[in-house]
């Protein structure tokens, strides 16, 4: 306390001298101050006070300089998505035959207001396998309600990839703009995930009859408990691995307007498709199980060196399909490319082109999904 007076003293006393105006009086009381009234003691006192400043900042130099550990408690749940979204861990359920996990979150949008529901492989934290919009209960808000409890709105396609795909089975003619014959129609798609793209076509063209096959029962599990999916008798989830699948419709005839492959492994440089599917026998495989206007939808997600992964996978289908329609996503990683079993005339490939950007335009404005879908370019690949 009273060191701290005698602080106060010398500082209005500067202060004081500094009133009188002139610079040469307040240098002169200065250094009386620190020459003349600065006793002895104040000198040790201020030698003191010195060393252990010194020593402190010494200290912690030394503390700075120490090799930087950080442990991330929330690893992977950081970068999920803008800082302007909770998220809240709904549940994770790991495979027992791969040990991998699958965790199921909710992303509150505070500048919307709106929720997400999404699913990701642990490791993959950054890219979602699903995203599905949750429907509020009446007059609740995500304050006021807890998400777990929402319904899941079918008919909202979230991201590019998903109406990519689904714009895809339209733009060639695979599926037919009008919904009349749809009980004539019939598709295999390789792997659920949270079940957006096919519980988005079940729930606007009920009669198309769906087959779903998923390896991963855990992921079935999670599907069918926090992403709405449901099996009724137009639309079936099989658990049982894609290969299996191909190879069991192969032998008992059966034809499809589409295949739709959006099964992933666990290779960071591209995750999609998993790579057991580019085998030769499977992709040929996969082409004599399509009708003859089917087509072959392929996922493609090249995370690292993106130009080279994509050529290679390209150059894989393009051995086994005359013609790709390639769709590059303006916000995701993912290619999403359709392969067809008939060739298409070279000729006039730019009015062919033409063509399938009407069709893609009438198709996402019907479906709905015209403000999701937005890719780069829509480029077609000739053998
Ligand atoms: C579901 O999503 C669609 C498309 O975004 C939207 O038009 C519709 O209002 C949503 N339904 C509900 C109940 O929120």
């Amino acid at each position: 306390m009273f060191e701290r007076d005698r602080q106060h003293l010398f500082l209005s006393q500067t202060t004081n001298n500094n009133n009188i105006g002139s610079r040469k009086l307040l240098l002169h009381n200065l250094k009386q101050i620190i020459f003349g009234r600065v006793s002895g003691r104040w000198m040790y006192r201020l030698a003191k006070y010195l060393f252990f400043f010194i020593l402190f900042g010494y200290l912690f130099w030394i503390w700075i300089q120490r090799p930087q550990v950080i442990i991330d408690e929330n690893f992977g749940e950081s970068d999920l998505a803008n800082t302007n979204s909770d998220i809240t861990k709904i549940e994770t359920l790991c495979s027992p035959i791969t040990s991998t996990c699958y965790s199921v979150v909710d992303i509150i949008n505070r500048e919307t207001s709106t929720v997400q529901r999404a699913m990701y492989i642990n490791g993959f934290e950054k890219e979602y396998d699903t995203v599905v919009q949750l429907i509020p209960p009446k007059g609740m808000t995500y304050e006021t309600s807890d998400t777990r409890i929402w319904a899941i709105n079918n008919t909202a396609i979230t991201t590019q990839y998903v109406a990519a795909m689904i714009t895809q089975l339209f733009t060639t003619s695979a599926l037919p703009l009008k919904s009349a014959g749809d009980n004539e129609r019939e598709l295999l798609c390789i792997g659920l995930g949270g079940g957006n793209f096919d519980m988005f076509l079940h729930t606007k063209r009920p009669n198309i009859k769906i087959t779903i096959v998923e390896l991963e029962p855990v992921v079935v599990q999670l599907a069918k408990r926090w992403f709405g999916v449901v099996d009724d008798d137009r639309r079936k989830t099989i658990v049982k691995d894609g290969l299996t699948a191909i190879s069991e419709s192969k032998i008992n005839g059966d034809k499809y307007d589409a295949v739709i492959l959006d099964a992933c492994d666990n290779t960071k440089e591209m995750p999609c498709p998993a790579k057991t599917f580019l085998t030769s026998s499977t992709l040929t495989e996969i082409k004599s199980i399509l009708k003859p206007m089917g087509t072959l939808i392929v996922n493609i997600l090249p995370l690292k060196k993106q130009k080279a992964n994509l050529e290679k996978v390209m150059k894989i289908l393009l051995s086994h399909f005359p013609v790709c329609i390639k769709m590059q996503m303006s916000y995701e990683a993912n290619v999403v490319v359709s392969c067809l079993p008939y060739s298409l005339a070279s000729d006039n490939l730019e009015d062919t082109k033409q063509l399938i950007l009407q069709r893609a335009e009438k198709a996402s404005n019907d479906l709905g999904i015209h403000g999701v879908l937005e890719y780069l370019d829509l480029t077609i690949v000739l053998k």
